[in-house]
């Protein structure tokens, strides 16, 4: 049975069949704001309700709440802050009440928004409450910092869902992954986020997980990531390869998370355990450094923060120490389990492993499987 959605009820903001072509002709005529792809994706999170129980935008006082209680106005535990920024030249240009097209880079009419309020805020203050620092090197707060100084509040409708592409077969919503869930039986379901490929270590705490639940859902983000990540593309066509040579099928399912990459750590794994709920995970694997990036979070900062909610969050949290291949235990591990001195355990930073890749080396298969590097190896060099 799937888990129940954030907040008691799966949110569903999205229009279809005569009430969406109305609605979208009226909206050819609406007041408009153009948004970033970032922005549509959120859209798209709160209509299909993946971000139960969000409805809109946040207003001033959910977004202050979050930002210094980690908790929405109503108390329901929320970490990061979801909202839309215009330019303050913008915001002259509408009211409160006024119902808005927001319109895609592409020109595309994503979906409506019902104004209820705007609002100025701190930028500094939410960088450093959100992401634990206001560095503008932090790809997360360089982001916020290049934002418009106004947030607009309200609830929305969405009217078109983004093209996902190539994508589209390994898109579910929510409620059609609950649907899966229940029609295969999965009681238990372990959600795994991810914005790299599948390496031994994931495969290891992905696989240390199923042993102790019905099922588990891949669910990698396929939103905007930093430009050194591996590109989406590459990185599904290499989790369909290393599922279908290592995983059995009926235990596993591959479905994208559309949203963009915050590099929050603990804050976003707050959030990353809340979306996965509402597609109706009962776990969720937070590991070493989650939804980090560079040095900016502890190691098990992201574990101890999430552990302050875990009562309230209504979704099982597997946490996974450091793990890693051992030569002397010819094994995959964690210090939990091996006994060894560091200088048997392989090891390879990011960084390191995308120059191999470049180079067209495969890593060490203690490291990751070769049909996992052969995939790399051949997206890196087209990419
Ligand atoms: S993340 O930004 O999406 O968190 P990544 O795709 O690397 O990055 O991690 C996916 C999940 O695996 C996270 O929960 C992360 O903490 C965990 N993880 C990644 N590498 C390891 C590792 N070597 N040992 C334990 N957990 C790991």
């Amino acid at each position: 049975m799937s888990n129940n959605p954030h907040g008691g009820k799966l949110v569903n903001r999205e229009l279809v069949a005569e009430g969406r072509t109305e609605a979208l002709k009226k909206a050819e005529s609406l007041k408009s704001i153009t948004i970033s792809p970032w922005a549509v994706s959120d859209l798209e999170l709160i209509g299909i309700g993946g971000f139960s129980p969000l409805t809109g935008f946040m207003g001033k006082e959910d977004y202050e709440n979050v930002v210094h209680n980690t908790r929405l106005a109503s108390g329901t535990v929320w970490s990061v802050p979801i909202t839309l920024s215009v330019t303050e030249q913008q915001a002259n240009e509408l009211e409160e009440g006024d119902k808005i097209a927001l319109i895609g880079e592409d020109d595309v009419i994503y979906g409506t928004l019902t104004l209820s309020e705007k609002f100025t805020y701190d930028k500094q203050l939410e960088a450093q409450n959100i992401y634990g620092t206001t560095d503008e090197a932090h790809p997360g707060v360089k982001k916020l910092y290049d934002r418009g100084n106004v947030y607009l509040g309200g609830d929305i409708t969405l009217l078109n869902r983004p093209d996902h592409g190539e994508f589209t077969d390994f898109y579910m919503d929510p409620s059609e992954t609950r649907q899966m869930f229940d029609d295969l039986g999965w009681k238990t379901i372990v959600g795994f986020q991810t914005r790299n490929p599948v390496h031994r270590a994931h495969e290891y705490i992905q696989k240390c997980a199923l042993e102790a639940v019905d099922g588990l859902l891949l669910n990698p983000l396929v939103g905007e990531t930093k430009s050194d990540d591996i590109p989406a593309d590459i990185r599904m066509e290499s989790y369909q390869v290393i599922l279908k040579n290592y995983y059995p099928a009926d235990r596993t399912r591959l479905v994208i998370y559309p949203a963009a990459m915050r590099y929050a750590g603990p804050k976003e794994a707050i959030l990353h355990a809340i979306v996965r709920k509402n597609y109706g995970c009962t776990h969720f694997i937070v590991g070493r450094d989650h939804a980090g990036v560079g040095d900016y979070y502890g190691t098990y900062e992201a574990q101890d923060f999430i552990t302050q909610f875990e009562d309230e969050l209504g979704i099982g949290i597997f946490k996974f120490e450091h793990a890693f291949y051992c030569t002397k235990c010819e094994n995959m591990g964690t210090a939990k389990t091996c006994p060894h001195d560091k200088e048997h355990h392989v090891h390879l930073s990011g960084t390191k492993v995308r120059e191999l890749l470049r180079n067209g080396e495969k890593p060490p298969k203690q490291f990751s499987r070769p049909e996992v590097a052969e995939v790399l190896i051949k997206g890196m060099k087209q990419s």
